[in-house]
């Protein structure tokens, strides 16, 4: 095996989906624990806070106690190296979420035992289905009382159409909690004390409760079998029962993504996919994030790299606009701290600093011969009218809404008719996130009004007369986006069904590809 193809096979870049509270940020731990990356709980937490201190900016971050903004994670064992995308973990969510899940391989889905799959599992979910990511599902908080393992198992067959294939199983939950049981080996990790491990055959342990084994017989009986294929290709989910806080069941969790998650894959793009064993060094931006510092104007493009080996000082150049820029200073993410890397290989992630010049949805490549395709932009879901209360910033309101823009934390609308720039958002978050961003970077105090239009979508057809002929007659409603793609601005949902059965020939999507 060439170096390259090695370091690609060891790679696992991933990120964690779930609601709220399902302990996605205590399983981050435990896994940078267990990776070597970290040496005490709560070093996430921690963490997080000093990065918050540093980056004042983001107001917010504090009042509410949440991350709005996605980091990295990189951690190694046996020989393996992960690649932890992290998700803002808050029931709003931006864009960036959304994003970040078109730069990983695979996912794991953490589900909290007592309420099994919530609204934004699902919706996360539904971003991984689209673009056929495989999932690991990992049921936590099996030490607390939950709800029937095959109750879980059904609910998560039945609401997200998947084939489900049980790989352990909790013996006694809550009160009667004694280990979890791995069915591939019949090994169970037992709690000792107050935590950790003795193993021992399950039917050879009198002290197990009496029902175990017909359990175990209707959970392997009664699911599919654990097929390799059918999870990479996201048919099928392995599902894992554990407890982060009690570390029950996640060295199960890292084995199973270095033995079956894929390393990084083909990637879409145009004239066609790149592979990760191709020579030329390739990436494309999924994340940007501005004024980390507020005395500098700096940003941080996060790129995912998708074929090559990177090295530092490399000249890389955007695809469609723009010179070659040298990467000098590429920042690595361990977890500990941001190192400064000096090579790369398919499937990390690299920060490039910048001052503006790279766009989220943006080619990197040596030649500048391809473009991925796929990072979706949303049909928002929240438009609002934005209200300037000093009517000479202007000038200072265009700037910082095409910046926001930009790192995809609002979508920006210019009506055809009239001067009310409207701004389009996936959660209700992105509004606060704007009016602190506007007050504190750009000084610029302003207000949100509610906007005569409930979504927008994005209009195509193949004859462009059509497209004209559509417009023509319904100027009132369109708008362009920050890159001058006609948008249609629609009243209600049920005007967009309504105009696209009036016009057969004109497309309404409610996802953009950049
Ligand atoms: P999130 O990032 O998905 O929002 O969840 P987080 O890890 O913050 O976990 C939410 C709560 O659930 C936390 O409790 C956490 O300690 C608890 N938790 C996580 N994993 C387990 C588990 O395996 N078993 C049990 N019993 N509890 C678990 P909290 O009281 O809200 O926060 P904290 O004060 O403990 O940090």
């Amino acid at each position: 095996m060439t170096q390259i193809s090695a370091k690609i096979s060891d790679r696992r870049t991933f990120a964690i989906i779930s609601h709220p509270d399902a302990g996605k940020t205590t399983l981050t731990e435990k896994l940078l624990y267990f990776g070597g990356a970290i040496h005490l709980a709560g070093e996430v937490k921690a963490r997080g806070q000093n990065r918050r201190a540093r980056s004042d900016w983001m107001k917010i971050e504090q009042q509410r106690g949440i991350s709005v903004t996605s980091s990295v994670m990189t951690f190694e064992r046996e020989g393996i190296t992960f690649n932890l995308l992290d998700t803002p973990g808050h029931e709003d969510f931006s864009e960036d979420t959304y994003r970040t899940l078109t730069a990983v391989d695979s996912a794991v889905m953490v589900i909290d035992a007592a309420r099994g799959i919530e609204a934004q599992t699902r919706k996360l979910f539904e971003v991984c289905r689209l673009r056929s990511v495989p999932i690991i599902t990992f049921v936590n908080k099996v030490d607390r009382e939950g709800r029937d393992p095959f109750e879980l198992l059904d609910e998560i067959a039945d609401m997200l159409a998947l084939d489900v294939c049980p790989m352990s199983w909790p013996v006694g939950m809550g009160g009667q909690f004694e280990g979890v049981l791995n069915l591939a080996d019949n090994n169970v990790a037992r709690p000792e004390g107050d935590s950790r491990t003795f193993q021992g055959k399950v039917d050879a342990d009198p002290t197990l409760p009496g029902n175990i084994a017909d359990e175990v017989e209707l959970a392997q009986g009664g699911y599919a079998e654990f097929d390799a294929e059918a999870y990479r290709n996201g048919d099928l989910t392995p599902v894992y029962f554990g407890s982060a806080l009690k570390d029950f069941g996640v060295a199960e969790l890292i084995a199973a993504l270095a033995a079956y998650a894929p390393p990084p894959r083909p990637q879409p793009a145009e004239p066609a996919p790149v592979a990760p064993d191709n020579p030329e060094v390739t990436g494309f931006i999924f994340k940007v994030q501005a004024n980390m510092d507020p005395n500098h104007r700096d940003r941080i493009a996060f790129m995912r790299l998708c074929s090559g080996t990177f090295k530092r000082g490399m000249k890389l150049t955007p695809t469609g606009h723009g010179k070659p820029i040298a990467v000098h200073s590429p920042i690595l993410f361990f977890a500990q701290n941001r190192e400064v890397a000096d090579e790369a290989f398919p499937g990390d992630i690299i920060g490039i600093p910048n001052h503006g010049t790279l766009r989220v949805g943006d080619t990197l490549s040596e030649r500048a011969d391809v473009r991925f395709t796929g990072l979706p932009n949303f049909a928002p879901e929240i438009l609002r009218r934005v209200a300037l209360k000093d009517p000479t910033k202007t000038k200072q309101l265009r700037k910082a809404l095409d910046d926001m823009a930009e790192e995809g934390v609002t979508q920006v609308f210019y009506p055809e008719i009239g001067s009310n720039w409207i701004i389009g958002v996936v959660g209700q978050l992105q509004l606060e996130v704007l009016i602190s961003r506007l007050d504190a970077e750009y000084k610029v105090a302003a207000g949100l009004e509610m906007a005569p239009f409930e979504t927008a979508r994005w209009i195509s057809a193949d004859d462009p007369a059509d497209l004209k002929t559509f417009a023509d007659l319904n100027r009132a409603a369109m708008a362009k986006d920050r890159d001058g793609n006609p948008v249609y601005m629609a009243k209600t949902s049920w005007d967009v069904g309504y105009v696209a059965d009036r016009y057969p020939k004109v497309r309404f999507a409610a996802t953009r590809e950049r």
